[in-house]
């Protein structure tokens, strides 16, 4: 079983955390975690390939040479980012628009595969679950399988967070 952790977080903080309460249980596993602020990975220019859902032919950067190649191949696939406004953060939303190939018939690695989300931050389960909806709906068009949620309450500050280890073991085993 190979996982693939895409950490969306914009700093080390809180997310970095989480997903490092989560790798201890996942023990045993082939487990990578993807941080995607410590790559080169530039917005989608909108030509009509991005439109179309198609690779973009323009953008040459360490994320179409180097990382997009080397992320196909998992069983399951863990999104982790903080709630921003409702939403994913940015970094999540320039990733996710940057793989929607992914509905490309040839390109669709995520197809069976299953997908499941970690998301936190100040306001509380109503703001989070914009967030576990949108992933819900990548399930969707994806034709994956929705594994679970780990949402819990984190502050401004980093190494703030307030998570037990019954809910890390509740989504872990929803993974697995
Ligand atoms: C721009 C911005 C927008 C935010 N919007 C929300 C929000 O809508 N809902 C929420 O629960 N927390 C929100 N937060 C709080 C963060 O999710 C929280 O501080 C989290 O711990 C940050 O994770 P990190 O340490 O990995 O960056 C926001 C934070 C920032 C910086």
């Amino acid at each position: 079983m190979k996982i693939l952790i895409i950490n969306a977080s914009h700093r080390k903080g809180n997310t970095d955390q989480i997903t490092g309460e989560v790798r201890k249980k996942l023990e045993g596993y082939e487990v990578r975690e993807l941080i995607l602020r410590d790559i080169d990975i530039q917005i989608p220019d909108g030509c009509e390939n991005c439109a179309e859902s198609e690779v973009c032919p323009h953008i040459k950067d360490e994320f179409s040479e180097l990382i997009e190649p080397s992320i196909r191949n998992y069983d399951v696939y863990i999104l982790a980012t903080p709630t921003w406004s409702d939403n994913v953060t940015p970094l999540a939303l320039i990733f996710w628009n940057r793989i929607v190939s992914w509905c490309h018939e040839d390109n669709k690695y995520l197809k069976g595969k299953k997908l499941g989300v970690i998301t936190h931050g100040m306001a509380g389960q109503e703001s989070w679950d914009n967030v576990i909806s949108w992933v819900k709906s990548i399930c969707s068009w994806e034709q994956c399988k929705f594994v679970g949620s780990l949402t819990c309450k984190t502050g401004s500050n980093i190494n703030n967070v307030e998570l037990n280890q019954e809910k890390i073991n509740e989504f872990v085993d929803g993974l697995l």
